[in-house]
């Protein structure tokens, strides 16, 4: 009951949002956020075990979600997603272009030609194909709002990493150009750029080293904020909802760090 007039008088009433990589981390945050403030969900994942998790867990706060399961670097995915989208909830104000991987974590002559492959078509031409998609329905929704999550690593570059970083760097510059693109037809499009959050990718990215060297690198990432501390999904969701909400009605083109500091940090422990 309590959930349900948190709904009513939230952000998003009657408002639908279309989430990649909402199984998981950081987009089943946002797809938790958006719903409990009201928001109709279509959810976009690899993962048909964890979407089948979110859309009961959204249940659970009186929303709706709906799921597609398939990769984003499948244009048809995307399409079958927003379509879903207009024809169960009547149209799209939101798109959250969020799945992601890893990808190598190697010297630049190391990375093979598969792999640059493969991260660029999840990593930067999903981002793509989901603005290319959304724009029809949102203009003829009189406007919308998109967040692409980018990266600190498209900022600032991490060693042995480039590239996941230059996929991020990628995301920002289509970001800055849909913004010009869209503004016409009243859509607003801003990326995130999340510091350090410890979900299944960044164990993932981790994942050769044995416990003792993975403690290690947690805390080398950890003190590369100045507050010491890995960020949580929720906080990266809390600022994904205000960009996609009527408060940041005049923000646009913007790479927003939700990142404890990491920008304006030294590096050295505290
Ligand atoms: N966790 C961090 O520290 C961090 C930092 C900066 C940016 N990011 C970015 O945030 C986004 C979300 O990451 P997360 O931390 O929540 O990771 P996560 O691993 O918890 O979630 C990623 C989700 O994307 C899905 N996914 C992966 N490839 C896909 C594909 N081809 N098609 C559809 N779904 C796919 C996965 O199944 C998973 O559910 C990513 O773009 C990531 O690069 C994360």
């Amino acid at each position: 009951m309590e959930n349900q007039k948190t709904r009513d008088r939230g952000r998003f009433v009657d408002r639908v949002v279309v989430i990649t990589g909402a199984a998981s981390g950081i987009g089943r945050a946002c797809a938790i956020r958006l719903a409990g403030e009201g928001a109709d969900i279509v959810g976009v994942d690899l993962s048909s075990e964890g979407l089948a998790t979110l859309v009961s867990e959204v249940a659970a706060i009186g929303g709706r979600c709906e799921a597609v399961a398939g990769s984003v670097a499948d244009l048809g995915v995307i399409d079958a997603a927003i379509s879903l989208a207009v024809e169960t909830f009547g149209g799209l104000d939101g798109l959250v272009n969020n799945a992601g991987i890893g990808g190598p974590m190697k010297r630049l002559d190391a990375v093979e030609s598969d792999e640059f492959d493969a991260i660029v078509a999840v990593n930067l031409k999903s981002v793509w194909y989901g603005m290319k998609a959304a724009y029809a329905p949102m203009r003829a929704r009189g406007g919308g709002a998109v967040v692409n999550v980018s990266s600190m690593a498209g900022i600032r570059p991490n060693r042995n990493h480039s590239p996941y970083g230059m996929t991020k760097a990628g995301v920002i510059s289509l970001t800055q150009y849909a913004a010009m693109d869209f503004a016409s037809a009243g859509i607003r499009v801003n990326c995130l750029c999340p510091g350090p959050v410890e979900t299944p990718i960044f164990q993932q990215m981790e994942r050769n080293l044995d416990v003792a060297a993975y403690q290690v690198a947690r805390q080398r990432v950890q003190q590369r904020t100045v507050m010491n501390r890995f960020g949580t999904p929720e906080e990266q969701a809390a600022a994904v909802a205000f960009l996609l909400s009527d408060e940041a009605a005049f923000v646009t083109g913007i790479a927003m760090p939700v990142d404890g500091g990491w920008s304006v940090s030294d590096g050295l422990a505290r």
